[in-house]
């Protein structure tokens, strides 16, 4: 297998990133977009995979569920703006980069369902263009903090996390892949007061009530599902499932380490608790404040 080097962060165009999300910025850009692709959106550790399996099973887990059953998630669902060294033994020193673009570009299923952790200010023009379906997902900060320190614990291709407490400061600095998780939130937010085809989900929600998430998608995503269908889907993303299920859990993939966390890790809201102390709570909470001052956008840290 290729030897994998974490990347450092460097800020671009005034967002933290790493060269893995970068290097193929020129195609990234000029990525021509389909009108009737649909786009999965979100800050890391959203809930992404979650709400792409279920889109996936929407659109093709009737009429390919071969596919569903022999190839991962991720190689059906891509990431845009990847670039990284192909983990495949036996290509070459260095080994080809595998491109976002490329992969996305020989895809030959229709809608393509491609996913992105990119800020708004840097989706390529053609989603807006397209007016192409946007499915936005997004999760209360605090949970999202917890799961993105396991994630960057065991996922080579981002920086290393350090220790928790000093990890908790730089999200609040705003220094992690992709950026400031509240410019995040906040840009795609306001993106969606103008522009009707963007369907913004937040997690807890889903969390909480599942059927009615799923019946707002399909509505937005103009899909009626049969009861049956959607009982096949309901059952398929429950956490516990897709945990097994080496299709989605990513343990398939040679660029985590799977001693040191799962990918598909607890599935809950609330684990911010077993995390932040109580000063640290506090003292996030009060810099929250500060920086959330969209009173229409609000985020639930409970259920
Ligand atoms: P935790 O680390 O808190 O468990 P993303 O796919 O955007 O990287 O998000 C990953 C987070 O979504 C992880 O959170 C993961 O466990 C959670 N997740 C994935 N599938 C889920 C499911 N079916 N139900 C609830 N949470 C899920």
């Amino acid at each position: 297998m290729a030897e994998i080097s974490r990347p450092e962060l460097f800020e671009f165009q005034g967002v933290w990133m790493t060269h893995l999300f970068t290097d193929n910025w020129e195609n990234i850009q000029n990525f021509q977009a389909r009108p009737d692709d649909v786009l999965i959106a979100s800050y890391p550790k959203a809930g992404n995979t979650w709400v792409s399996y279920i889109l996936d099973l929407l659109y093709f887990g009737q009429t390919l569920p071969e596919r569903e059953a022999s190839v991962p998630l991720a190689s059906r669902v891509l990431l845009l703006e990847i670039a990284f060294p192909s983990l495949q033994p036996g290509l070459g020193n260095p080994p080809p980069v595998v491109k976002g673009t490329d992969l996305i570009n020989d895809l030959s299923t229709s809608p393509r369902i491609i996913k992105t952790h990119l800020p708004v200010q840097f989706l390529p023009k053609s989603f807006w263009e397209q007016n192409c379906k946007i499915v936005y997902v997004a999760r209360n900060a605090k949970d999202s903090v917890v799961s993105y320190f396991h994630f960057e614990g065991m996922t080579l291709l981002h920086p290393a996390p350090g220790d928790w407490s000093s990890y908790l400061q730089r999200f609040m600095e705003e220094k992690m892949a992709f950026g400031s998780w509240y410019d995040h939130v906040n840009g795609w937010w306001e993106k969606k007061q103008s522009h009707p085809n963007l369907h913004y989900m937040f997690y807890e929600d889903l969390v909480e009530d599942f059927g009615q998430e799923l019946d707002k998608l399909c509505c937005f995503l103009g899909l009626s599902p049969s009861s049956e269908e959607k009982g096949m889907i309901t059952r398929r993303v429950q956490f516990d499932d897709m945990k097994k299920n080496n299709m989605v859990n990513y343990s398939t993939f040679k660029g985590m380490d799977f001693t040191k966390s799962s990918f598909i890790r607890k599935g809950k809201v609330g684990d911010w608790k077993n995390h932040f102390t109580v000063d640290q709570s506090e003292m996030f909470d009060e810099d929250y404040k500060q920086r959330m001052k969209n009173p229409t956008l609000q985020f639930r840290t409970e259920v």
